[in-house]
């Protein structure tokens, strides 16, 4: 399947006495890419100083919240002048203002709500999408940019000890197996463990050699801060030194990934499990994330949180799969329970290994030490996964600089 372009959400604030009345989302619409909920407003009294606030693309007013007023719409636009006013009706006291850009039922399913938003918004499911993030290269056919630019992929959690580090080691080492071109990032940059678990430690380079030349990094430099592991996978170790992890800018990010990309066919990126400006630029540009989740609780919790954090960002569906792993011998909830409470498919388990703390102590990823054990052969759907993603739609990596900087601005 084709890949969805990227294109802003649409800023919806919902009015309404109680989130569940607005039938936003139903279960395949979870995870949708285009509306994004940027305010929940109420009470009547707010709406008017919360729309000036948020300035949203849309407002969508309950008329269960009782806001009265054929001038609703006249005062909204002039509050805020480009929010569209979007009216449910069927559960209020008739009061709701009878004139704005569209009104609709409350009992109208989400497909019809969304769309409805969307064309108050002037969108519509048909429109071509905008160039939001614009740096691609317009004349250079995809299949060109595909087959120069290697594929990222963000290892990622909400909750750290999940097996993030574990799994981008592997991942990265299955991957150079096949003979692939790989580069592996320590995005650790305080704490990074990919020196210890490949056995390279003694590396006298890291991240920090390339850091502080703003957005250039020079190829030869960055050639030389490398390590190589046992299996060819080249590695990009974090800062000797926590404080060290500062001197690395989003910046800096940017252009040690474009200059990887260039070079590699995929560039793995191991993630701290805490979010700030850096890696959250690096989710946004990555051309997959991979959701690691443990069987415990909380961290499924933070796995549905991170759902929602990279739907908010825009992030389409396609480019996240969850990895469970099971850190722990034993554990009571079983896969289809955690597909369910986070409303999305699993594409492994990766199962508890006895031997993983050998294999850490030993620097050997357990896809070298035990290639036909259960944790390696799950590990594989990933790869394959990685393969045919690869081979079905083109690589974002093109619009990685644009996109960085108009978010930040840095
Ligand atoms: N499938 C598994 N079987 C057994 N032990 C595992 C498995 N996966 C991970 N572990 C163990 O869990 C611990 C945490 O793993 P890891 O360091 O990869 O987590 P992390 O998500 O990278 O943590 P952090 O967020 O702190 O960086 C390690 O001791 C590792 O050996
Ligand atoms: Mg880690």
């Amino acid at each position: 399947m084709a890949r969805e372009q990227l294109r802003p959400a649409i800023r919806v604030a919902v009015a309404a006495p109680y989130p569940e009345i607005v039938a936003l989302h139903d279960s395949s619409t979870e995870y949708a890419d285009d509306v994004e909920v940027c305010g929940m407003i109420s009470s009547a009294d707010a709406v008017f100083d919360q729309t000036r606030l948020l300035q949203p693309d849309v407002l969508l007013l309950s008329d269960e919240l009782g806001v009265d007023g054929a001038d609703t719409l006249a005062r909204l636009t002039a509050l805020a002048p480009n929010t569209k006013l979007v009216v449910l009706v069927g559960r209020g006291q008739g009061r709701a203002p009878v004139i704005a850009d569209a009104v609709l039922s409350h009992d109208a399913p989400a497909a019809e709500l969304r769309a409805v938003i969307a064309e108050a918004a002037g969108r519509s499911s048909h429109d071509a999408a905008p160039p939001a993030h614009s740096g691609a290269q317009p004349d250079v056919p995809a299949s060109t940019v595909a087959a120069q630019r290697a594929r990222t992929v963000v290892v990622f959690s909400g909750k750290g000890g999940v097996g993030k580090s574990i799994v981008a080691a592997n991942l990265a080492t299955a991957l150079a197996k096949e003979g692939a071109r790989v580069a592996l990032v320590d995005l650790n940059l305080q704490y990074g463990d990919m020196g210890v678990l490949l056995h390279l430690e003694g590396h006298p380079s890291s991240i920090e050699t390339v850091a502080g030349d703003g957005q250039t990094v020079d190829a030869a430099v960055l050639e030389g801060a490398m390590a190589r592991s046992a299996e060819g996978v080249r590695v990009l170790l974090a800062p000797s030194s926590p404080e060290a992890g500062d001197l690395v800018t989003a910046a800096n990010l940017e252009a040690i990934l474009g200059e990887l990309s260039h070079h590699h066919d995929y560039v793995v990126l191991d993630s701290p499990a805490h979010l700030e400006e850096r890696i959250i630029n690096v989710l946004e540009v990555a051309d997959h994330i991979l959701l690691v989740s443990s069987f415990g609780i909380t961290s499924v919790k933070d796995a549905k949180t991170t759902l929602r954090l990279l739907q908010s960002l825009g992030i389409e569906r396609d480019r996240v799969a969850l990895l469970l792993n099971r850190t722990r011998p034993r554990d009571s909830r079983s896969e289809e329970e955690i597909a369910r409470a986070l409303r999305f498919p699993v594409l492994t388990t990766l199962p508890y290994e006895a031997r993983m703390d050998e294999s850490v102590d030993s620097g050997r990823p357990l896809v070298v030490t035990e290639p036909g054990g259960g944790f390696s052969k799950r590990l594989r759907v990933v790869v394959d996964h990685l393969a045919r993603q690869r081979d079905s739609a083109p690589a974002k990596a093109s619009r990685h600089a644009t996109s960085w900087r108009l978010r930040f601005g840095r």
